[in-house]
């Protein structure tokens, strides 16, 4: 070999290398309304639209980040009669069947575990009934998705199709599984189409005539034009002891009406706080006690006029004629930590949306919805009308989420999240690449001992280079060294993060009853934990009812 082969050689092998170390670009899918039957006219949802199987069938799905497996319906799609009256409506509200039966690709296996799903989902108080059992009973096997992700090349992943009813209720579309195993992001990764399991959800904006806009999930980083000012970043805490199943809870010391003339009234008691889980795929705004619900209702001088059995389902219903002043003002939740979200208006009463028994979606403008629900024995949550105001992202690989006040806007610029002290660093003066590698870093200071070794500008070594074969030793080695370094990163825990402080001051709620007058009222799932509701005076009484997981003990003690 001549000198001058050596170092083209050697100049190619750099590119590779270096290409083979710069951060895959994050990628973002749409949250958006959806035609689910092609020949229904109106037959939309709003979820993220992917295609599976083949032939390709487009579903919609919704991002679960307390699961961590992802289950798709097919036509035995277990809708509840009681909620669903019929077949038609439920593949609307499902999002479209997936056919195993009619696609190639579909390769089935004893069971979710067997197909390479993660081995665990949770059993929390407050997740959806069935969850626990989803494991076991799923007809299960692996997948081809060909949209949805961040090359051309389709994406084989397990999947798991639900035998029972476990989700009971109303949100309803196929779900993802974005929790700390999720099997999505640990196929993206392994495929290298993503470069850090860390993902972000923005809502947009719904039922607005002047401005709605899409909303869109950001994988492996998140979009700097929809946030604005400061974040709080909190761990991310899946034990039971936290009660909170997404591991997403956070402290809010006050809820301000903003009325418009200026003047903004709290209405949590001095000293006191509210726990909320967060709980993106939720319907509405929050499920909080009744007596803050109450409290909101009343201080807004609006009169309920029942409740819904709509897509908003449980939240209160209000006549919208001319004569009837509803609130036109916003709500802003001031968190523990130093960020304010305040919903507006057209995001807090909005029409009540239903899908009717040909399968088309109706908005009546007649009628409005306080996207709120009052809950009594349940842990208080935040659902995806917060997430319309707030911009949350998860970073499973620091065990951490963090969330900004969210800058409505359809402008998009995405920023990649790394892992600390990974590729981002290693490829310092490789140059190129479509991911902005240090904006969004939670740390890029981070010295690692680990890859201060590693000769990484392979086109300066081969300027310099004496031989062909020191320039070939010297490759090989950055090489193995770059994989075993990588190799134990990928296996190194993250940092321990401090939690947060709070204080305490829950239990001078008016809420806080004497419990002796529970009494049992709706009794929903065939399934144990037997469900108990209707504690007066939350809106559980008089309802819908609820599907959660819920064994007797109030929402004080989620702490
Ligand atoms: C769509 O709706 C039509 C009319 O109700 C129905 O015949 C058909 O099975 C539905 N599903 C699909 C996938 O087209
Ligand atoms: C995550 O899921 C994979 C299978 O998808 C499994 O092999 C692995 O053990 C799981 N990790 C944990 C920590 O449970
Ligand atoms: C996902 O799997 C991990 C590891 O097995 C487990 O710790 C976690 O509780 C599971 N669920 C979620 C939502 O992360
Ligand atoms: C969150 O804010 C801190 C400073 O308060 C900053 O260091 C960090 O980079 C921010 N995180 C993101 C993801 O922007
Ligand atoms: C603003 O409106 C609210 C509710 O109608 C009222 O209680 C308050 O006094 C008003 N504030 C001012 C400054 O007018
Ligand atoms: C709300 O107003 C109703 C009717 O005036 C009253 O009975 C109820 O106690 C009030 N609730 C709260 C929490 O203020
Ligand atoms: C990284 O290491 C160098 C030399 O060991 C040191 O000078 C520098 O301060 C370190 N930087 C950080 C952020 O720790």
């Amino acid at each position: 070999m001549s000198i001058i082969s050596t170092l083209v050689f050697a100049t190619w092998i750099g590119r590779v290398l270096s290409s083979g170390c710069e951060p895959v670009p994050p990628f973002a899918l749409p949250i958006t309304d959806i035609q689910v039957n092609s020949s229904i006219t109106n037959s939309f949802m709003r979820g993220i639209p992917m295609n599976i199987g083949t032939p390709p069938k487009s579903i919609v799905v919704l991002p679960w980040p307390d699961l961590n497996n992802t289950y798709i319906y097919d036509e035995q799609s277990n809708c509840d009669s009681s909620i669903i009256w019929n077949e038609q409506i439920c593949e609307i509200r499902r999002g479209g069947y997936f056919l195993e039966t009619e696609s190639t690709t579909f390769k089935k296996s004893a069971d979710l575990i067997d197909a390479g799903g993660a081995p665990s989902e949770l059993n929390t108080r407050g997740i959806e009934l069935g969850v626990s059992k989803l494991l076991s009973t799923s007809l299960a096997g692996t997948e081809t998705l060909t949209s949805g992700l961040n090359s051309a090349k389709p994406l084989t992943m397990p999947i798991g199709i639900p035998r029972l009813r476990w989700d009971n209720g109303y949100t309803m579309l196929h779900a993802m599984g974005m929790g700390s195993n999720s099997t999505f992001l640990n196929a993206l990764t392994a495929a290298g189409q993503l470069s850090s399991r860390v993902w972000s959800i923005w809502w947009g904006r719904m039922w607005t005539e002047t401005n709605a806009m899409d909303g869109s999930l950001v994988l492996g980083g998140y979009d700097q034009e929809k946030v604005t000012g400061r974040n709080i970043t909190l761990p991310l805490d899946y034990t039971p002891e936290s009660g909170c199943w997404t591991g997403m809870k956070v402290t809010v010391s006050n809820l301000l009406i903003n009325f418009r003339n200026g003047t903004d009234v709290g209405i949590l008691p001095r000293d006191s706080a509210l726990r909320f889980c967060i709980v993106p795929q939720r319907q509405l705004l929050m499920e909080a006690p009744g007596s803050i619900v109450d409290t909101f209702q009343n201080a807004t001088k609006m009169t309920s006029i029942g409740t819904s059995f709509g897509l908003h389902w449980n939240s209160r219903l209000f006549n919208n004629t001319p004569g009837n002043n509803l609130f036109d003002g916003d709500v802003t939740f001031v968190l523990n930590d130093g960020l304010n979200v305040r919903v507006p208006n057209s995001q807090l009463l909005v029409p009540f949306v239903d899908v009717d028994r040909s399968g088309v979606r109706n908005v009546d403008r007649s009628k409005k919805e306080l996207v709120m629900f009052g809950v009594g024995e349940e842990p208080a949550t935040l659902g995806r009308y917060f997430l319309t105001a707030a911009y949350l992202m998860v970073n499973h690989d620091e065990r951490t989420f963090t969330m900004w006040q969210a800058n409505p806007t359809t402008k998009s610029s995405l920023v990649a999240v790394q892992r600390k002290g990974s590729q981002a660093r290693d490829c310092e003066g490789s140059g190129g690449g479509n991911a902005d590698p240090t904006g969004g870093a939670p740390d890029q200071n981070t010295n690692d001992s680990d890859d201060s070794s590693v000769p990484l500008n392979i086109g300066m070594i081969a300027g310099g280079a004496v031989g062909g074969v020191v320039v070939i030793a010297a490759i090989l080695t950055a090489f193995f060294l770059v994989r075993r370094s990588k190799g134990r990163r990928s296996s190194r825990e993250p940092e321990a993060v401090s939690p947060p402080g709070y204080y305490e001051g829950m239990g001078s709620f008016p809420g806080d009853r004497d419990k002796s007058h529970l009494k049992p009222a709706e009794l929903r799932a065939e399934d144990q934990p037997v469900e108990v509701y209707g504690s007066y005076p939350t809106d559980q009484g008089r309802g819908p009812g609820g599907y959660h997981q819920s064994s007797g003990s109030t929402y004080y003690e989620l702490q």
